[in-house]
């Protein structure tokens, strides 16, 4: 892969008609050694938020090599790339012959799952395999959350007690996990969730080996206010001192946005103007599909144009000939934008080309490195001094 100083400097070698995503796997092994230094346990990555082998080969170099997969697709690629790491298929509800495969073919042992009927499939598929991890996935407030994860999965009620005691006769370890809903603005959040899971534990009357956290943890957009990533690490420490884990549960994270948000940008052309309306080359079908359906504003700025230029508020459509296919912003861009200037958008590293679709023909990206630091960080110096200073 070609690589370069920074966005200027791939547009100055050209700027071609497919959009580019700029690799910044520097970003991810650095946010891997944060939280590989920071957080009191073990952190799987969420493959789901970015697959790219790059991207994966630096949150390994970084500290975290233990993956939380979804799919038998995403089990596969992985193992190719990491033949002996850990894998945590957390996906609740699974394809029997997915389960199969992930534990005879792929030496998968870690299982979640949110009801008896899951439970009752993994244990089919698996042969009634002795040595399985089985994590009980348990329903928690996500109201603080951007996005929402809370109505699919997750075991709810006074049948939590009852699965987590069977779940405890099939399983060599049994955990429980919850996710208070991704890019969630209050590290709180996980105290309440971990408050409400200890309660639950209690009642079922098991010993727990794994207390697994999930995902939730921010990323730095524009407009969207959380707390500072070290915030949520010291909720998470201070719920955990708290709970019933007699020496015995290890703590689990499952953190995906915020490990990789930082490891890519965006560089689309404008190939139309209307108004305040800019038509680019990448949309909702491809890696801003956030923009779109959430309505978030990702960092923007015209590559190329002072940074002091006078600004006004934009909106963009995508490539597709959809209506759909719009983000609302407002995205601040220099008033001058014109057909074939450039914009790099930030923070697209995380669920950004993963969920391209391929509709109209679109969804094909030139990918390059680039070597500067990524458009806005949450790792602040002060956090990386802290980083610094344990690493000594
Ligand atoms: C089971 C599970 N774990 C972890 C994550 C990662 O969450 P986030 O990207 O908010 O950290 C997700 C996201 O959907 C998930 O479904």
């Amino acid at each position: 892969m070609d690589q370069f100083y920074s966005a200027e400097h791939v547009v100055a070698v050209g700027s071609p008609a497919d959009p580019i995503l700029c690799h910044r796997p520097h970003a991810a092994q650095r946010a891997a050694r944060w939280f590989a230094a920071q957080f009191r346990g073990t952190v799987f990555y969420a493959v789901k938020a970015n697959p790219d082998p790059i991207v994966l080969e630096a949150l390994a170099s970084g500290g975290v090599d233990r993956f939380d997969v979804a799919s038998l697709a995403e089990i596969r690629a992985v193992r190719r790339q990491f033949p002996s790491s850990t894998l945590a298929f957390m996906n609740p509800v699974k394809a029997p012959e997915a389960i199969a495969e992930a534990y005879f073919r792929h030496g998968v042992r870690i299982f979640a799952l949110d009801r008896q009927e899951e439970l009752d499939k993994i244990v089919t598929a698996t042969k009634g395999a002795g040595d399985l991890t089985l994590i009980v996935r348990i329903g928690v407030d996500n109201s603080t959350a951007d996005l929402k994860l809370g109505m699919k999965f997750g075991a709810r009620g006074p049948a939590v007690a009852d699965l987590i005691r069977t779940t405890r006769w099939h399983a060599e370890k049994l955990g429980v996990s919850f996710h208070i809903g991704s890019q969630n603005r209050a590290p709180e959040a996980f105290v309440q969730a971990m408050t409400s899971v200890a309660g639950q534990v209690q009642a079922a009357g098991v010993l727990l080996d794994i207390l697994d956290v999930g995902g939730g943890f921010p990323a730095a957009y524009p407009g969207r206010d959380h707390a500072a990533l070290s915030d949520y690490i010291e909720a998470i420490h201070r719920a955990f001192d708290r709970f019933p884990a007699f020496g015995r549960t290890a703590l689990w994270a499952e953190p995906g946005r915020a490990l990789v948000a930082e490891a890519a940008s965006l560089i689309v052309r404008v190939e139309g103007r209307r108004d305040f309306d800019l038509y680019i080359n990448d949309g909702i079908y491809g890696a801003l599909y956030d923009a779109g359906h959430l309505n978030w504003r990702f960092p923007c700025r015209a590559v190329g144009h002072p940074a002091d230029a006078m600004t006004a508020p934009f909106r963009f459509y995508g490539p597709t000939c959809d209506d759909a296919d719009y983000m609302e912003g407002p995205f601040f861009l220099p008033a001058g934008m014109a057909q074939g200037d450039t914009i790099e958008i930030g923070q697209l590293g995380a669920y950004g080309r993963t969920m391209t679709s391929g509709f109209n023909g679109y969804g094909s990206y030139k990918d390059v490195i680039c070597t500067d630091d990524p458009f806005g960080s949450l790792y602040e110096a002060a956090d990386l001094r802290a980083l610094a200073e344990t690493k000594k």
